[in-house]
């Protein structure tokens, strides 16, 4: 009988420890460990990311091997995130791969993680699980990316707009922490939002060329249009909380789409994706899905689970890169900055 390949999976680059294990290219397990300490700072301390890190990895380790029912001599190779992302916290999962990889004598194979993002659309739990067809297009949004992204290949990507200021994500979380709702707002704003009048406010929308994004404009216009009102009503944000979410919402998803509508029409692909963080908003999921619909587009909208940072899209990068026998060597370093 043929062997397996067998890749682990291991994510570490800000405040999520995660590992997951996939037998020849099907998802085994995938677990995460979310990071509380950061809550009452009101967003990611590096250095107590890393120190989480140091404390999760082994048992999330252990879990995802133990769930995956695998023995951890028969593993092909080990893929870890070498970057971008937190240093520290980079350097836990990266030195942990390799003594791992040293112990067991199996190859390691370093994933970029905005790659990772993008390959979360070929996880799949069963062989006739449904997956992307070259070349497609992948709006990757999250707390510190907005890209619209060519894929044509698992390894020939091309970023054809980012954002030149805040991300997607970082407009949902300030805006949030304006509002006074906690750490991190995104999911405060989508949860508030399903209750209330996107139309209620109007917030200033860039007017930025090309297939770049600009959120802070948004974020300025969103801070002025509460101080001015507060000073008129001082329980003006307490009373329009969902209609506020709703509006800032409706925003930022109409600059998402109106870059993205530019870039379908420039390239001619026929397949859309999301990815990252901020595509675990019920609106921009159900804004893309319908974009799709009406342009006759095929959507890929990952599980909730594969949209914030996890392993199994670390394990399945390697697993492509593990075909091709694109191995790291143990002299290579985890990198804060590294792009597609
Ligand atoms: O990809 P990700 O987990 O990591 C970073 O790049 O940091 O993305 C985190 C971002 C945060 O800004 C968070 O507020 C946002 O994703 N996010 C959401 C939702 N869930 C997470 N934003 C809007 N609606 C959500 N449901």
């Amino acid at each position: 009988m043929e062997e397996k390949t067998i890749i682990l999976g291991i994510e570490s680059s800000c405040d999520d420890t995660s590992a997951a294990v996939i037998a020849d290219g099907l998802l085994l397990s995938n677990v995460i460990a979310g990071q509380q300490v950061h809550a009452e700072y009101g967003g990611v301390v590096p250095e107590l990311a890393s120190r989480a890190h140091q404390q999760n990895i082994v048992p999330v380790v252990d879990t995802a091997l133990k769930r995956a029912g695998v023995d951890k001599h028969s593993l092909s190779a080990i893929a870890f995130t070498r970057g971008p992302g937190l240093l520290g916290s980079l350097l836990v999962g990266t030195s942990f791969a390799k003594g791992m990889s040293l112990g067991l004598r199996c190859p390691i194979v370093d994933v970029n993680h905005l790659q990772a993002h993008v390959l979360s659309h070929f996880i799949r739990r069963e062989p006739t699980d449904e997956v992307p067809t070259f070349p497609f297009l992948c709006l990757l949004v999250s707390g510190g990316n907005s890209q619209i992204i060519l894929v044509r290949s698992a390894f020939d990507m091309e970023i054809l707009g980012r954002t030149i200021d805040d991300a997607a994500g970082e407009a949902f979380d300030k805006c949030a922490k304006v509002m006074g709702l906690p750490y991190p707002g995104g999911p405060h704003i989508d949860r508030l939002a399903a209750e209330g009048d996107p139309f209620r406010f109007k917030f200033a929308k860039p007017s930025v060329g090309g297939f770049d994004y600009s959120f802070s404009g948004l974020k300025t216009s969103f801070l002025y249009t509460l101080r001015d009102a507060v000073k008129a009503e001082p329980d003006f944000i307490e009373r329009n909380m969902a209609h506020l979410a709703a509006s800032l919402q409706r925003t930022i998803i109409e600059i998402l789409i109106d870059k993205l509508d530019k870039a379908v029409k420039f390239t001619g692909v026929t397949t859309v994706a999301i990815g990252g963080g901020v595509s675990a908003n019920s609106g921009v999921r159900n804004a893309v899905a319908r974009y799709c619909e009406e342009h006759g587009l095929k959507a890929f909208i990952p599980a909730r689970e594969f949209t914030t940072d996890n392993a199994a899209m670390v394990a399945i990068a390697g697993y492509f890169k593990y075909q091709q026998k694109e191995f790291c060597r143990y002299d290579e370093v985890p990198f804060a900055r590294l792009t597609i």
